[in-house]
């Protein structure tokens, strides 16, 4: 998508659709240069009101320009009271638009607060999110191209702004396409060239990447558990960006890559299966944020450690009663293999934790418990320490995409204590997705540690605000903010 800046009238843009933020109340002064004697003569303002338009968040107002101005046709988008971040919400609304009305170019114009720096790269990250299609399934003739030009009217250039906003994109795209994808498309193997594919033999390199038998060899008992019972075997990636000009910080960033969770022995019923190819969706935000990176080049060493496995129930598959011997020596009972991505983790922590980095960050579909606290919006984030929480906080709130502290009481340990083993990988209903974020703590070794539950948000059954069903890309954008952040 080509990014432009104009800075003649919005009435003069000759482009498919020209997108006007109305902040709540303010619809005469949003539209006035639409609106004047040689545009609309105050008849688009009318129409609106009548249509009930007052520019509450989210709402919108279509109609064709007739050869009043210069493009096609006009979307009067709500952004409710202003501030940046309607702004940005109100981009991501013009770009969801412009997708289902087929409009290839945007013109995206505000009368009342200017786009500028961190707000034009906000503006263009969320227009790309409602503008995202995955329809490569499709007859070819329902397929559509997405819009290919926005332009912000009235806006000086930024071509930092621009080239920030652009990693980002490409980073939560691919994370999003690689979340969309059937699991017969994505499974360990290809997931794991997928990373690998980002190595360019400079800043960007395959640090491991072991097969089943190294991961056996090495000790992985939770990854070659959950994977064994797959024809298509688990595989360990770790790749690492290392800055050129030297690293002001090092992060570790963990995600869950199971490319199908069947449930294994413990079998999911359809209901619940059905969307379990979105289970590696911690491990492709990771990807993603290492293609982000990869642009946008921070002075963050940042290490990125996924095990891909397919959770399947086979002759081969782990079994209840199990006891695992896990990366880190502990030994874990198996009261449910659907509990399976916090053995994967485990693994993974724990080599993480091997790399002495300042910080660790896993992400993970990991519990429905997740979704039923706080639903499809909000990722839950747990961590023992405050710096680290509240940078993710607000790196989540600066780009839209919403976190909510939980809790990690040590009280409820004992809800993961086990039998035989030293604990097991279910706690009971209650607090599911806190007691799994426990169990998780106990294979992580660094002073600081966050982990993201990502289960809500990461897939989407229906739409929500201008994402479309399926995969969000979530968190692919806060955490590059935050490692950004880190590297100033
Ligand atoms: N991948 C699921 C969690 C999940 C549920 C992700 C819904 C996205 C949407 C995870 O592996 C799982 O099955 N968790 C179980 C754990 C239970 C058996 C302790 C769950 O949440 O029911
Ligand atoms: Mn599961
Ligand atoms: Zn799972």
């Amino acid at each position: 998508m080509r990014i432009s800046f104009s800075s003649d009238r919005a009435s003069t843009q000759a482009v498919d659709v020209v997108a006007v933020i109305v902040p709540q109340g303010k619809l005469a002064a949003a539209v006035a240069d639409l609106d004047g004697a040689d545009g609309f003569g105050g008849a688009l303002a009318g129409a609106a009101r009548d249509d009930t338009f007052e520019g509450r968040s989210g709402t919108t107002f279509w109609t064709p320009a007739l050869g009043r101005i210069a493009a096609r046709r006009v979307v009067l988008v709500g952004a409710g009271p202003a501030g940046v971040s309607d702004l940005r919400a109100a981009a991501g609304v013009a770009g969801r638009q412009a997708r289902d009305k087929g409009a290839k170019s945007v013109a995206l114009y505000s009368a009342d607060t200017a786009f500028a720096g961190e707000g034009i790269s906000l503006a263009i990250e969320a227009f790309a999110e409602g503008n995202y299609r995955f329809d490569k399934y499709k007859p070819v003739a329902q397929r559509k191209a997405p819009a290919d030009e926005l332009r912000f009217v009235g806006v000086a250039e930024d071509a930092a702004a621009v080239a920030r906003a652009e990693a980002l994109a490409a980073g939560q795209e691919l994370a999003r396409n690689l979340v969309n994808e059937p699991a017969a498309e994505v499974h360990p193997d290809s997931l794991a060239a997928v990373a690998e594919g980002l190595a360019n033999g400079d800043d960007i390199t395959v640090v491991a990447s072991w097969d089943f038998d190294t991961i056996r060899a090495k000790g992985m008992g939770g990854i070659a558990a959950v994977g064994q019972g797959s024809d298509i075997k688990p595989r360990f990636v770790h790749l690492r960006y290392e800055p050129k000009g030297g690293a002001k910080a090092h992060v570790a960033l963990v995600g869950k890559g199971v490319t199908f969770d069947s449930g294994g022995l413990s079998l999911k019923p359809s209901d619940g299966m059905m969307t379990m190819r979105c289970d590696m969706a911690g491990s492709a935000a990771v990807i993603g944020v290492m293609k982000a990176l990869s642009a946008s080049r921070p002075n963050v060493r940042v290490d990125v450690i996924f095990g891909a496995v397919e959770n399947m129930p086979s002759g081969n598959s782990y079994k209840l009663g199990d006891i695992l011997t896990m990366y880190s020596g502990k030994r874990v009972e198996i009261h449910n293999t659907d509990a399976e991505g916090r053995l994967v983790l485990a693994d993974c922590l724990h080599y993480a934790s091997g790399l002495k980095p300042d910080v660790v960050v896993d992400l993970a579909t990991l519990t429905g418990a997740a979704v039923v606290a706080l639903g499809d919006w909000y990722t839950a984030l747990y961590s023992r320490e405050d710096t680290t929480a509240n940078q993710l906080l607000s790196a989540a709130g600066t780009c839209g995409e919403a976190a909510w502290r939980m809790p990690l009481p040590d009280l409820y340990r004992d809800k993961i204590k086990a039998e035989w083993g030293e604990t097991k990988n279910t706690g009971g209903r209650a607090a599911g997705s806190i007691t799994a974020a426990l169990f998780l703590s106990d294979f992580v070794t660094t002073p600081k540690w966050a982990h993201l539950d990502i289960a809500g948000p990461a897939f989407l059954d229906t739409p929500l605000l201008h994402y479309v069903q399926g995969g969000t890309g979530i968190m692919v954008r806060t955490l590059c903010r935050w490692i950004h952040g880190l590297g100033e």
